[in-house]
């Protein structure tokens, strides 16, 4: 297998055929789904697209496709906004709750259908005001608030499209990421509350913004946590402010479908992330369809929580589009599952307890509960006491995403959270793919722990070899075969590198940087990235991110990055680094450059260990050797060395790699 693969045991004997009782009841799913798109997927996608959205304009074609561009419902016109919240208010559903929402402090809110149509019809008129027409950017850098969605719908109702950087991101991200977007516009707030405290986001803006991305003309701030950042007059604004100031009515403008809907940055294998475009009409369709079916919803009655964070696509489509366009009632929570509310905190954060997750899956009565494995694992380490006597009957689906579930993690989930009773629907999709790809569907699908099992209806997988043949059984690289409406469009302001990445390594196929195994009953099984992306607690990160972010360091003369095995995290961020001659090896260094990779990347890119070496292992061409370093870093036996320029490099790395201890 090559590089990266995370190994996936498979188990035969353990197979789950769908429930008699929950079939029955099912609402929608059955195979027919299949049938259809097999015989026909651009029919059975524009019957989707007509029966599932909402269309001011009807679309004449489904699908031009120009490999590998491709335009979905073209001369279609629909608002985004609109399917989200006043086709459900004007067919009555007005105080029909579209979220229940939870703050990390225990506070609540309670938002129906048409109070968040009233917010974001507002503050629609509130960006209008400060200029923004159609076609413009705007940067969103925001926590867990209600304030999140209503700003991005307002992005959708006037044509403006968003680009929401992950409240984790540091102040250089904003900057890049702004310029990259040309945004005029950054929407925040003072902060947002992370395990107890509240976590500085104005002050990041700040920085962001006296260290470049001059196109950001204004700044609309969320007081969240009452920390009193500093206003930089003429370009900050309170939002409370300006809501109070803004006209209640904003009609929605019919969009083309092709219109863009937004940007979203993810890393690649090179140290600059790529603008992810994803447009209207296809994009919808895809979150809608796949939201309905993966989590065999019913809308009138499902309360329905994913557990993610709007700052990922798994937010953009199943926190927000997905969920609001099919007019159900989701719960968002704004912290961490381990922190209890206020009055059942101590003082010492060793006692505080785990109740918190399962309280607001009970208190809500929530159907569906989407979260990540890592997520996963760190309940099943919680301990077997929880979750403590809550009652989760309420719970019908159970989802997973970002990451090769191991099928223990898998049987975990299905005995103590699913009570046996309760599919396990393991999604596969990306980014670039904008909804679920590969998935069980429940009430119809035969699941297997730890795989994603086939293509969702109208999707198209194929696992290749190396010289890009299919392979019917065994192990290769993960690739889509067709178009699909959630697809990207490209890279923003970089159409070569779209065609590069995704579309060169294999002749017409769409190659999506994973490994696959497809095993003797056509199930797949994802086995991880392959390329030099690490996946870290399910969020891409690539080496050569965390590398510049390294050498950025005025100590750090080279630095090699891997991703290590984590029981926990799937992988960990392990560096590597050379100093500069003249500097000293000490622990508090090794320690302050481990923390500037978070004061460049954020948190999240922090690496668990950084290790000073003499030299790295390269190969005779210059090429550093990740499988050794990899290898290290799991503590496992070394490969082959005889490609390696300096066989002895390895062992003093070793010996370095054994004194040096990561947290
Ligand atoms: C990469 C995409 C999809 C939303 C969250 C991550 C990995 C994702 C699974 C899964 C195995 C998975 C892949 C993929 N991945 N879901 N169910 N099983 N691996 O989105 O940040 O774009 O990352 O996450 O490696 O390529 P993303």
């Amino acid at each position: 297998m090559a590089e990266g693969s995370i190994e996936i045991y498979e188990s035969e004997d353990r197979r789950f055929p769908p429930p008699p009782e929950f079939a029955a009841a099912a609402l929608t799913n059955d195979r027919s789904l299949y049938d259809e798109a097999e015989a026909d997927y651009e029919a059975f996608w524009a019957r989707q697209a007509r029966e599932l959205v909402t269309w001011s304009t009807d679309f004449d074609t489904t699908l031009e496709w120009d490999l590998p561009f491709s335009k979905w419902f073209i001369g279609g016109e629909l608002n985004v906004s609109e399917n989200c919240l006043d086709r459900h208010v004007d067919a009555g559903k007005g105080d029909k709750v579209a979220y229940h929402w939870e703050g990390e402090p225990g506070d609540t809110r309670t938002i129906t259908y048409s109070e968040l149509l009233d917010d974001v019809e507002r503050f629609a008129n509130v960006m209008k005001g400060l200029g923004l027409e159609k076609g413009d950017r705007v940067a969103i850098y925001m926590p867990m608030i209600p304030e999140l969605p209503i700003a991005m719908l307002a992005c959708t109702r006037i044509g403006v499209a968003h680009s929401v950087i992950f409240g984790g991101f540091s102040p250089d991200s904003i900057t890049d990421r702004c310029e990259d977007a040309e945004a005029r516009l950054v929407i925040t707030a003072d902060a947002g509350y992370r395990r107890g405290e509240p976590s500085a986001l104005k002050p990041n803006v700040d920085a962001a913004l006296s260290a470049g991305a001059p196109s950001v003309e204004n700044v609309v701030v969320v007081d969240r946590c009452g920390t009193d950042p500093e206003m930089v007059e003429g370009r900050d604004h309170w939002w409370h402010e300006v809501m109070a100031d803004a006209a209640a009515d904003c009609p929605a403008e019919p969009m083309d479908s092709e219109q863009l809907l937004y940007i979203l940055y993810t890393s690649g294998t090179t140290a600059k992330p790529k603008g992810i475009m994803h447009t209207t009409g296809g994009y919808l369709t895809q979150a809608v369809f796949t939201h309905k079916y993966v989590f065999d919803l019913k809308a009138d009655t499902d309360v329905y929580w994913c557990a993610a964070d709007i700052g990922w696509v798994t937010g953009h489509s199943y926190i927000v589009y997905g969920p609001l366009a099919n007019g159900c009632t989701s719960v968002m929570y704004e912290g961490t599952p381990d922190t209890p509310r206020p009055e059942e905190r101590g003082d010492d954060r060793a006692s505080w307890n785990k109740d918190r997750l399962w309280d607001i899956i009970e208190r809500y009565g929530v159907t569906q509960l989407y979260t990540a494995p890592t997520a996963i694992r760190t309940f099943m380490r919680w301990g077997p006491e929880w979750p403590a006597g809550r009652d989760l009957s309420t719970l019908r689906v159970l989802g997973t995403v970002g990451e090769p579930i191991n099928p223990e993690a898998w049987m975990w989930y299905h005995e103590h959270i699913g009570a046996e009773r309760c599919p396990i629907v393991d999604t596969w999709w990306q980014t670039e793919t904008g909804g679920h790809m590969i998935s069980p569907l429940p009430g119809v699908t035969t699941t297997k722990p730890g795989s994603g099992c086939h293509p969702i209806p109208g999707t198209f997988a194929e696992v290749v070899d190396d010289d890009g043949q299919v392979v019917t059984e065994g192990g290769g690289y993960l690739t889509l075969t067709r178009p699909w409406p959630g697809m990207l469009r490209g890279i923003w302001g970089d159409p070569e590198r779209y065609k590069e990445t995704y579309w060169s390594t294999y002749e017409g196929r769409y190659f999506a940087g994973d490994g696959a195994r497809v095993d003797a009953d056509g199930y797949i099984w994802i086995l991880g990235r392959v390329d030099d992306v690490m996946n870290v607690s399910g969020h891409r990160i690539s080496t050569a991110e965390v590398e510049s972010a390294l050498v950025d360091h005025p100590a750090v003369a080279e630095a090699a990055v891997v991703g290590a095995t984590d029981e926990v995290t799937g992988q960990a961020i392990v560096g590597y680094v050379i100093l500069i001659g003249s500097v000293e090896a000490s622990d508090e260094l090794r320690e302050e450059v481990r923390q500037h990779v978070a004061k460049k990347l954020g948190p999240t890119a922090r690496p668990r260990a950084v290790f000073l070496v003499p030299d790295l292992p390269k190969t005779r061409s210059g090429k550093i050797m990740r499988r050794l370093l990899r290898n290290v870093a799991d503590g496992h036996q070394l490969g082959d060395t005889t490609t390696l320029a300096d066989p002895g490099v390895v062992a003093a790395i070793r010996e370095g790699a054994a004194e040096g201890d990561g947290d």
